[in-house]
Formats: structure tokens, sequence, C-alpha cells
């Protein structure tokens, strides 16, 4: 995180606050989140964007009642995926209305009690969806706001972008072949739906602002399709999430502003040329925003030099508090924080406590060679995808989230117990 650095014993500090008396009081592992980081990035988000988009962030990355009001106190709105963080979002305060619904298989229950709340869209992700949706807001005597997710045929990738032909994937409904045109003919004709624009989202993890523009360019050929056919200009368009951060010194992430201007300029430019009014434009970033703003501290246990080889260095958390290693071969550095040490470094992987070779952390690693069990580990960048991804494999106990601010720690979400765990041991 930007906010480490050392004091004078050479212990790194966060906000302040030293490593190791955060793993005293916390306990390790835990994830520890740099408040200020988080709302300033929210608020890059916003700047960037302007009064004439609205940022939605994506709950995916990670949520908690704490996220949600700092997103509400910034000026955000929320992106939920599922009928538990859209209670979140409800139970902390974000207004129904700046929350959008995802996902390719909401069920029933999931759609109704978005519709009874209010919720100000549903991306709608399937000709099944189009029906269910306007059926339970008829019943319900609304008129559900919803956009048309499309697959615009690009497929990104970690930093390249491949177009494609066709889209081969569970998401969207496709641009290529007429499914999407298709979908809002049948959106359109339905009373419990008013159908105000197209989402696309082209993945995860991108360092190029290329896929965007592209998806820009084609979602904005649909909205012309639209109003040829139908006489209709839909005022909205969502061009998702996506946008990579740096989980090492190599990687070269783009900037809000960058990807504001790069998909202000497309839209822009094309909706003059095609005769169209500016539509209203929403983002939802996730990664970016939580992702840089917090690390895992973790104790090193034991340590297993292998002659020739490396050197094993097993932590006391691993694929239960962070699956992206061993899920997507994601890389991510690794950092002695408790003491420095001027011995030789030693090519070292980070490893956890799990019953399988594949529970990785850091791959290759460069640690001092005097590593020795009880010292502290940091891993930045895991604020996104690690604590929401997080299992209770082995049973392990989900480790806590601690917010850090002004010189003071408070637990966010706190450490499971093997009493949560038995609790719904109901055998
Ligand atoms: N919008 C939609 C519709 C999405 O599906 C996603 C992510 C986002 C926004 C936010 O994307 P972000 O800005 O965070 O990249 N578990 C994977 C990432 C899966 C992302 C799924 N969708 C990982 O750990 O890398």
């Amino acid at each position: 995180s930007r906010t480490v650095t050392r004091n004078a014993e050479g212990v790194a500090t966060v906000g302040g606050l030293d490593v190791k008396r955060l793993a005293e009081e916390f306990g390790t592992p835990a994830y520890f989140l740099d408040e200020d980081d988080f709302r300033a990035r929210c608020r890059a988000w916003r700047d960037a964007f302007g009064d004439e988009a609205d940022v939605f962030y994506a709950g995916k990355a990670f949520l908690s009642r704490a996220v949600v009001r700092w997103l509400h106190e910034e000026g955000l709105n929320l992106d939920v995926c599922s009928a538990g963080e859209l209670a979140t979002a409800l139970d902390a305060g974000m207004p129904a209305e700046r929350i959008a619904l995802h996902g390719n298989n909401k069920s029933a229950e999931e759609i109704t009690r978005a519709v009874e709340a209010g919720v100000g869209r549903i991306v709608l992700d399937s000709f099944q969806e189009i029906v269910r949706v306007a059926h339970i807001a008829e019943r319900l005597g609304k008129r559900q706001r919803v956009q048309i997710r499309v697959t615009v045929g690009v497929e990104a990738h970690t930093h390249e972008f491949i177009a494609t032909a066709h889209e081969d994937q569970k998401f969207g409904l496709a641009l290529a072949g007429g499914q999407a045109a298709e979908a809002v003919r049948r959106a359109l004709k339905l009373d419990g739906l008013e159908v105000i624009g197209i989402h696309s989202h082209i993945g995860s993890q991108i360092f190029d602002t290329s896929g965007f523009e592209v998806a820009a360019h084609r979602v904005v050929g649909l909205l012309k399709e639209i109003r040829d056919e139908h006489g209709i200009e839909l005022p909205e368009i969502d061009l998702g999430g996506g946008l990579g951060i740096a989980y090492t010194p190599e990687d070269d992430p783009r900037e809000p502003h960058e990807i504001a201007k790069a998909l202000g300029d497309i839209v822009t430019r094309e909706c003059a040329a095609a005769g169209l009014a500016v539509p209203r434009l929403s983002v939802e970033p996730g990664r970016a925003i939580v992702g840089p703003t917090a690390f895992t501290l973790y104790e090193v246990g034991t340590i297993k030099e292998l002659p020739g080889l490396r050197t094993y260095v097993s932590v006391d958390g691993g694929m239960s508090d962070n699956i992206r290693t061993a899920l997507y071969d994601a890389e991510y550095s690794v950092a002695l924080v408790s003491r420095t040490s001027t011995a030789a470094p030693m090519l070292s992987r980070v490893v956890g406590k799990h019953c399988e070779s594949g529970d990785i952390v850091v791959r290759d690693a460069f640690l001092p060679a005097d590593l020795a069990p009880g010292d502290l580990l940091a891993v930045p960048a895991t604020g996104a995808y690690c604590r929401s991804m997080a299992s209770n494999y082995n049973h392990a106990l989900r480790p806590p989230v601690v917010a850090v601010k002004d010189g003071a720690a408070r637990v966010i979400v706190r450490r499971e117990t093997e009493e949560d765990l038995l609790r719904l041991d109901v055998g």
C-alpha cells in the first residue's frame, strides 16, 4: 500500500501504526485496509467521470457495511450480484435507487427483493430473465428500470484484448447475430420494464483502454440500431469494470482519468456522428478501488530449505484467504515487515498451511536468508477478491478486515471463530 512506511526500528507502519502492534492486537492472518486510500480512490473515480456519469463500485471485490457507508459518503453507487450483497447494501443504508443488480442467474426471490426495495436498475442477462423481471415487476405494480447486458465480441484478457466474432461465455446477449437487438425488441414490449440502457463488461485486470474503446464503439452502434428501428434513444450506457491494478512493480495500470477520457471521447464522437444525444455513462470499478487499499499480514511458521531449488516459507493462512494465486496464477509481491534485514536474498515460495501443494500465496519472491519463524510478512494489493473469495477450507477461520485511519485501527469484519463454524453444523 502507498501508506506503508518504516519506523526507526525498521518495523513497517501503516497509517502511523506499527505492524507488530497490529499483529498483537488483531492476530494474523489479517487484512489491513487503509480507509483514506479507499475514499481517495472513490473520489478519483468520481472526479474523473464528473457529474455526467455515475460510478458504481462492484461489491463483489469486497463488501461490508463500512464499505457501503464510505461509498455512500463519497457519492458512489453500488453494483451487487446476489441477495447477500443486496442485503448488506440495504442494511448499511445505501439508497436503493443507487443500487444495480447483476447476475446471469438471478433467482425469482432475488429479483423480487430487488424490485420491492426499488433498486435503480436490474441488468438483464438472458431472454428468460427479461420475462421473469417483467412479470415480477407487474405483479408488484411496478415498472423496473433495466439495462440489457450485451457481449460486444471483445475478449479482454490480462494484458491484451482479442476481438472475437462470437463470445463463448455465459454472460450477456451477443451483439453479433442479433441476440442483443432481439432482447431489446422483447423488453420494449413489456409493461413491467423501463429499458434505460445497454450494459457491457469486457473483463477484468485490463491495462489497456483499447478494449473499452471497442466496446463503447459497438454499444453506441447498438443505440443507433435501436433508434433506427424503434425511434427511441436509450438514455444510458454502462461500460462495466475491469481496470487493472499493480500487483507487482512491473504492472503499469491506467488511471481513472485516462479511462474516463478515452470512453468520454469515443462516446461523444460516435454519438455526434450517429446523430444521437450523448447517453449518461456509468462504470463499475471494483478492483481498481479496493484492491490497492489493503494488504494481508501473515506470520511465518515453518521454513523448509530445498537445496538447489528454493526455500518454502509457510505462513499461517494461504488459499483460504487468497485463492487468486492458485486460481489464476496471479502474481503478488511480499515483504518482511517486522524488522529490516541485511541478509542475502533467498529465492522463496510463500505457501499456506492447507493440504494442497497448489496452496501458494507468492510463487517466487526473494526474502532475506535470515528469515525466521515469528517474522511478519505483508502481501500488498489484497483488497479485492481475497476476503470476498475467502473460504473455510480445512475449517480455516476467515481472517478479519481491519480498517486503519488517522493512527487508529478498527475491525470492520471480525475474525471467524470456531463457534461460527460449529453453529452451521447442525447434524
Ligand atoms: N461489473 C461486472 C458486471 C463484473 O462482472 C465485474 C467483475 C465488475 C464490474 C468489476 O470488475 P473489476 O473492476 O473488479 O475488475 N475474481 C476475479 C475477478 C472476477 C471479476 C468478475 N466480475 C479476480 O480475482 O481477479
